[in-house]
């Protein structure tokens, strides 16, 4: 099939090549000249495990253009994938959505055959039957789901690992209204091996933020389950190793630390909250899900204090700030709150992430310019007796922590072995 992807920003492009990956030809359209460029050289503008090589290997099978026009007329399905960010107050932010839908409009107009327009960019429920279906239809002079198909596809890639996502996936939810557009999109996901589920369009929209508050629930219940244990001298993994064996539970995403980041939990949970709070609704456990998250990050800075109680003009290391391993992502992380808390506190900062650390002086001047970036993990430990570890990168894995003072949001098995003195926040 020939398939245009509006925005290539991470999930446009992943989800673009592996449509490529599957036989269709892809075209994606992006407003940022630097991107398109990129895209057309075959080299990916995103840090993504395997995502270079398949761009190489399946060159000429796809290219990026900043015409919606050239790319909508030769493609028959366009997946909307540009970004819903954050309100100050929490709120999504339509901007991108509205702009996609629009420009997408004025080219249906002028196509004669049936086209599907899906949106896979994160929406609230009733985002695409009342907000894109009006503006598609407004711009093309034409009916949704008579004249062009509408459908909205989430999706649920993890960041370090969405190319296996893409083509494995636990589940592909696909909610649509007409015959047609179900049609086709059942014929375009069919080489995917995964139960396929087919719902109306606002509960597919639904069911995305609700698999993320669930997984972030998660997280914090057995964070808050974690802080308990701490205190009771219980392991916490151990805990959760055996309640996750209770088929109905699950043992995946049980890993107490210092909490969730990243550019989905926050932004969607706080979104739902929003929602739920605007159509008079109390949203009481996802308050909650967010207030321990916030809290937690903070644990590392009283278990240091334990053993370090004055920190000011001490010098800290701090080991890891992308959000998670494998990505050079720092939306959300939880190294934010950390850091600042320690300049606050007086102490100077000696930071390490392999991948991380331009992105985290860009993204948060206001401690991100304050503190030291180390060439290397090696060179934290050389410099400082005190380390935190908020990243699990594999490397920190392979450092000798004698000597040291390790508090780990993580569970860097290595330091929980060979440091002076060890405290996991949750074990
Ligand atoms: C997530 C969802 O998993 C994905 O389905 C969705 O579409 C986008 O958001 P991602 O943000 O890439 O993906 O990261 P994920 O691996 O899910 O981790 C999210 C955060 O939770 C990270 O900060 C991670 O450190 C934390 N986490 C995860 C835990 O603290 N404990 C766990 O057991 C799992």
């Amino acid at each position: 099939m020939k398939i245009s992807i509006v925005g290539s920003g991470y999930v446009g492009l992943v989800t673009g090549m592996g449509f490529v990956k599957l036989g269709n030809e892809v075209i994606f359209v992006d407003v940022d000249e630097r991107k398109i460029e990129m895209i057309n050289n075959a080299e990916p503008p995103i840090y993504e495990e395997g995502l270079g090589k398949l761009m190489k290997d399946f060159n000429g099978r796809y290219h990026a253009t900043n015409d919606y026009r050239e790319a909508i007329l030769n493609s028959e399905v366009t997946f909307i994938c540009v970004g819903t960010p954050s309100r100050e107050d929490g709120s999504i932010d339509l901007t991108y959505v509205k702009q996609a839908a629009e420009e997408i409009g004025k080219v249906l107009k002028e196509k004669d055959s049936y086209h599907v327009v899906v949106v896979k960019s994160t929406v609230l429920p009733g985002t695409t039957e009342e907000v894109v279906k009006p503006i598609l239809e407004e711009h093309s002079d034409k009916k949704a789901f008579k004249d062009f198909g509408l459908a909205m596809n989430p999706e649920f890639l993890r960041e370090g690992v969405a190319l296996r996502d893409f083509l494995n996936p636990d589940r592909i939810v696909i909610g649509v209204q007409d015959e047609r557009t179900r049609e086709i999109l059942e014929e375009l996901y069919q080489p995917i091996d995964a139960p396929k589920l087919f719902t109306d369009i606002k509960t597919a929209e639904m069911i995305k933020y609700a698999s993320n508050a669930f997984l972030a629930t998660k997280i914090s219940f057995a964070n808050e389950i974690g802080n308990i244990c701490k205190k009771l001298g219980i392991d916490s993994w151990k805990v959760f190793e055996g309640v996750g064996l209770d088929h109905r539970i699950s043992p995946h995403f049980f890993r107490t630390g210092i909490g969730w980041g990243g550019s989905c939990f926050p932004k969607d949970v706080k979104a739902l909250i929003n929602k739920a709070e605007e159509i008079s609704e109390e949203p009481v456990i996802l308050k909650a899900v967010v207030e321990v998250n916030e809290r937690q990050p903070l644990k590392l800075i009283e278990l240091l204090k334990k053993h370090v109680p004055e920190l000011k003009g001490k010098a800290v290391g701090v080991l890891g700030l992308a959000f998670k391993p494998d990505t050079d992502d720092v939306r959300e992380t939880r190294a934010y709150a950390i850091i600042k808390k320690l300049l606050n506190e007086g102490a100077k900062v000696i930071a390490y992430d392999p991948q991380a650390m331009k992105n985290f002086k860009q993204s948060y001047p206001d401690v991100g310019e304050k503190i030291v970036y180390s060439e290397s993990a090696e060179d934290v430990l050389r410099a400082t007796d005190f380390v935190l570890i908020v990243t699990e990168w594999g490397e920190f894995e392979e450092l000798d922590y004698s000597g040291k003072i390790v508090i780990d949001g993580r569970r860097v098995r290595a330091a929980e072995k060979n440091a002076k003195i060890y405290e996991g926040v949750c074990w």
